[in-house]
């Protein structure tokens, strides 16, 4: 009788304890999610990660001097002056028929919100507006306004869940591939599509910070999205087409989880 007695307040004591515990663990499991959905900000020193189908290219000595490297084409006048003048309407025609055909395969609509990654002076958003998807606009380290706004593709500048459908065909600009394809996966809607053109068959220009050999890094990468479609295409030196839908399911599935 006495032995259940002296027995009963320890066992109260210790499911208390429990629940009192029990808060605080919940709040450091949110946290650590939390961590994983945001990132931390990027090392200054590269770190080089290589896979035998995305090699990051060696030889940048901090984040600081890859952006600069950037914004040397970026900035360079004379290529400005060809993009807005000689290749202006050339470009946004043949970018014209690829939105086209994203809309004819019902990956692209007019009520898309869309946005283009990296749009130098937005010859693609141009194109967009002019196939009827009127809510377009692209980000790049300059701004060309009112096509394109400042934002660096490592850290859009948009709340989670933003877009319908992301454009880029600078990939192999991206000197952190996998940043480059969370922050697209953060930005896009459940469902949202996203369109890449990359080069597999021949190296991009100097500008580059890595070389892509297949489309398996990539389906690799889109960790919360599924390969849809991929196509040989014509594109101003990239030569393929890769498109991936997140999955619809995406935000049901994070509530989950946390
Ligand atoms: C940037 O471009 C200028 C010429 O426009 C050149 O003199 C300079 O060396 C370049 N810097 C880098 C880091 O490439
Ligand atoms: C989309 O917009 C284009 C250009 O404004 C227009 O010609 C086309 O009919 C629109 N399509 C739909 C389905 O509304």
């Amino acid at each position: 009788m006495k032995a259940t007695q002296s027995k009963s307040p320890i066992f109260k004591y210790f499911l208390i304890s429990i629940f009192l515990t029990l808060p605080l663990l919940l709040l450091l499991l949110l946290f650590s999610l939390k961590a994983a959905v945001h990132p931390p900000p990027l090392p200054q020193n590269v770190a080089l990660s290589e896979s035998e189908d995305l090699r990051i290219r060696p030889g940048y000595s901090s984040y600081d001097a890859y952006i600069q490297r950037q914004l040397n084409k970026t900035l360079n006048p004379k290529l400005r002056t060809t993009w807005t003048t000689r290749d202006w309407d050339r470009k946004i025609q043949v970018f014209a028929k690829f939105f086209d055909d994203l809309k004819r395969k019902k990956l692209l609509s007019n009520e898309s919100k869309a946005l283009c990654i990296g749009a130098r002076v937005g010859q693609e958003v141009e194109a967009l507006k002019r196939v009827g998807v009127s809510d377009s606009v692209g980000i790049d380290l300059v701004p060309y306004p009112p096509l394109v706004i400042e934002g660096d593709f490592h850290r859009q500048p948009f709340d989670d869940e933003t877009f319908d459908f992301e454009f880029s065909n600078v990939f192999d600009h991206a000197l952190y591939p996998d940043k480059f394809v969370m922050e697209i996966e953060r930005t896009l809607k459940p469902g949202g599509v996203c369109v890449l053109h990359v080069a597999l068959s021949k190296r991009a220009d100097k500008y580059s910070a890595n070389d892509l050999f297949s489309v398996k890094p990539l389906v690799k990468l889109f960790k919360r999205s599924e390969m849809v479609r991929v196509r040989k295409v014509d594109g101003f030196g990239l030569d393929t087409e890769v498109v991936f839908r997140k999955n619809p399911l995406d935000s049901i599935l994070v509530t989950i989880v946390s």
